[in-house]
């Protein structure tokens, strides 16, 4: 090989290592700015629970859900299903059988289930509950973030709400309703709580 061949391979090589390196660091970078305002969402988000009449539209909708589906899960089982409620006669039915779920003004609710039939066999079903809260609070801080106001109500495993909810929505027997998260856009600014307790974290050991 000539000199000049062995110089211009290795000028070669050192290009596409400090490209790499630099689209290494864009990354990183990129990732950090971002960083800052998840953390924010996270921190402002708030239960809300009155809203104005202005609907949500679908694509909006789908983005909350789809934010949803990318919550963890045991052995990726995703064990859930979405009942998306936006018709006023529906949001009505839901509100008459649960007497928290805010739901006078939501323009939208959200039906968290967990489907037993994806979920792990023997005492790993139970993890449906994990999972599906996991999606829950995805949905919350996707709500958050897109300017919407949304607020949990608990449905699992009260014995009085659940049939109801799942006779109003016609939930096959092997789905169970975990929660109704009602949404909508805020009627009014809603301060986060400071939940910050140092007293509530171990160092190492209790
Ligand atoms: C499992 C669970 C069940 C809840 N059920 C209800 C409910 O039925 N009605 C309601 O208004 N809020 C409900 N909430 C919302 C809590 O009241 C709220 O998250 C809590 O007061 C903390 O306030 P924040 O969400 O503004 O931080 C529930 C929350 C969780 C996690």
């Amino acid at each position: 090989m000539k000199k000049i061949d062995y110089v211009l391979i290795t000028l070669g090589m050192a290009a596409m290592v400090l490209a790499a390196s630099c689209a290494q660091h864009t990354g990183d970078s990129s990732r950090q700015n971002s960083a800052g305002a998840v953390i924010e969402n996270i921190m402002t988000r708030t239960s809300v629970r009155q809203f104005t009449s202005r609907p949500i539209a679908k694509d909006t909708l789908e983005t909350i859900v789809r934010a949803g589906m990318a919550a963890p899960s045991a052995m990726n089982k995703q064990p859930w299903a979405f009942v998306v409620v936006t018709e006023k006669e529906m949001l009505d039915s839901l509100r008459a059988v649960h007497p928290y779920s805010n739901l006078k003004t939501a323009t939208a609710a959200i039906v968290v289930c967990g489907d037993l039939e994806k979920a792990i066999e023997g005492f790993g079903r139970e993890y449906w509950i994990q999972d599906c809260s996991a999606a829950t609070e995805n949905i919350l801080l996707a709500a958050h973030a897109l300017g919407l106001g949304a607020v949990w109500c608990g449905v699992y495993p009260n014995p009085n709400v659940m049939p109801q909810v799942a006779r109003v929505l016609g939930l096959p027997s092997w789905v169970i309703p975990l929660n109704i998260i009602t949404m909508g856009y805020p009627a009014d600014e809603s301060q986060p709580k400071d939940k910050w307790n140092p007293e509530n974290v171990h160092d190492q050991r209790w």
